[in-house]
């Protein structure tokens, strides 16, 4: 396949991460150390949270929220039917069960009612999932939780520094996790952070990451508190994530402009709709996505044209490990498969997006939508 002149994500870096990393090789300390500890220190700040753990990646982040949770073997974990399939894995990794509900068509994110219908006697926690950094009904989801007794995990993998109501996503459950992989708005190549408030939760987390020591240790005769296991985000790995800080605020200010630049190019364009953010809250979107009833007849056009887009995951119950029947989830088994994400990368000019626009409503023109 040729490159395409305008892929749907492309991770980038500058001479600050350069520099970053030069000097953690000069060092000679590439572990998990001083400079993992300044990322974490600048992500707490950031998102306006007590403590950031920083961890190998967001499946990592979630499997160990859980597990400081104590949330594993024959308990259930809710998880929207549409997530990248890390969400219900993780929960396996902990041991515990994930209990697919379906979700809201209008958000893609998790539908309060099938929430609340999914709850069961050991249902110990629900992981609301940030689509593209959209917050869906989390109000609504967080007072369900709240009544029920059931722990809130945000999996924010991909809505680092989106808010909600002026507020971060990820530090309005007891725990959030977000991921630096490299299809994110920030990346240390894998990676990803556990976020929480709660002092306690912290020092679990950190033994949990780290074999059971609750500090950094010699490798040699340290106390091991408690079984852990080693899920460590190197120097080398924080200084690429401190380096990617440094453009944050046009990395947030090219995504606003993209979705605003699609969704006006788009607004007349029948045949694909955008799938909505709230910006006045403070949302920001990670990726584009937006929804078409001829999704794959426009992704090929629009392929044609250079430009590349990433179709939706499968809903998790088509997946051989989750596999249910299609009418126990209506609303995932019809969006699905009309999903796509449109060309979202940082280097996208307001130009490039008219070009993507012009193309689709070419599309629908030489065939009209039925
Ligand atoms: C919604 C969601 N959850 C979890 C993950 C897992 O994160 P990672 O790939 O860093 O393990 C990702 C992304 O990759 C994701 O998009």
């Amino acid at each position: 396949m040729p490159e395409a002149r305008l892929p749907w994500w492309a991770p980038q870096f500058g001479a600050e991460e350069r520099a970053l990393v030069s000097g953690v090789l000069e060092s000679g300390f590439l572990n998990d150390g001083d400079v993992t500890t300044r990322f974490e220190a600048r992500l707490a700040e950031l998102v306006g949270v007590r403590h950031a753990v920083g961890v190998t990646s967001g499946t990592a982040a979630l499997f160990l929220a859980l597990a400081s949770l104590e949330v594993g073997q024959g308990d259930e974990v809710i998880v929207p039917d549409v997530s990248f399939i890390a969400t219900a894995n993780a929960v396996r990794l902990a041991g515990a069960t994930p209990v697919l509900a379906d979700i809201d068509p209008a958000t893609l994110t998790l539908d309060p009612e099938a929430f609340r219908r999914a709850i069961g006697p050991r249902t110990k926690a629900v992981i609301p999932v940030h689509v593209s950094g959209r917050s869906g009904h989390l109000p609504e989801i967080l007072r369900i939780a709240e009544a029920r007794g059931l722990h809130v995990v945000e999996d924010a993998a991909e809505a680092f520094l989106s808010k909600r109501g002026g507020r971060c996503l990820g530090t309005f459950g007891r725990l959030g996790c977000l991921s630096f992989s490299p299809a994110k708005l920030i990346t240390t190549g894998q990676g990803g952070a556990v976020l929480t408030n709660d002092d306690a939760l912290e020092v679990r987390l950190r033994e949990l990451k780290d074999q059971g020591r609750p500090v950094r240790g010699t490798g040699g005769d340290d106390l091991h508190h408690r079984v852990g296991y080693n899920f460590k985000l190197t120097n080398l790995q924080a200084a690429v994530g401190l380096g990617q800080l440094a453009s944050l605020p046009e990395r947030l200010a090219r995504m606003r402009r993209t979705y605003q630049a699609y969704a006006e190019g788009l607004r007349d364009v029948e045949g694909v709709r955008l799938v909505g953010f709230r910006l006045e809250e403070g949302e920001s979107p990670q990726w584009v996505d937006a929804l078409s009833e001829e999704r794959d007849r426009l992704i090929e056009f629009l392929a044609s044209r250079g430009a590349e887009c990433r179709r939706f995951w499968f809903p998790l119950h088509r997946q051989a490990p989750y596999r249910q029947p299609d009418e126990y989830f209506p609303h995932s088994t019809a969006v699905a498969p009309k999903a796509f994400w449109l060309p979202s990368g940082l280097r996208m000019t307001d130009a490039d997006v008219a070009s993507v626009c012009r193309a689709a409503r070419e599309c629908f023109e030489r065939a009209p939508v039925r």
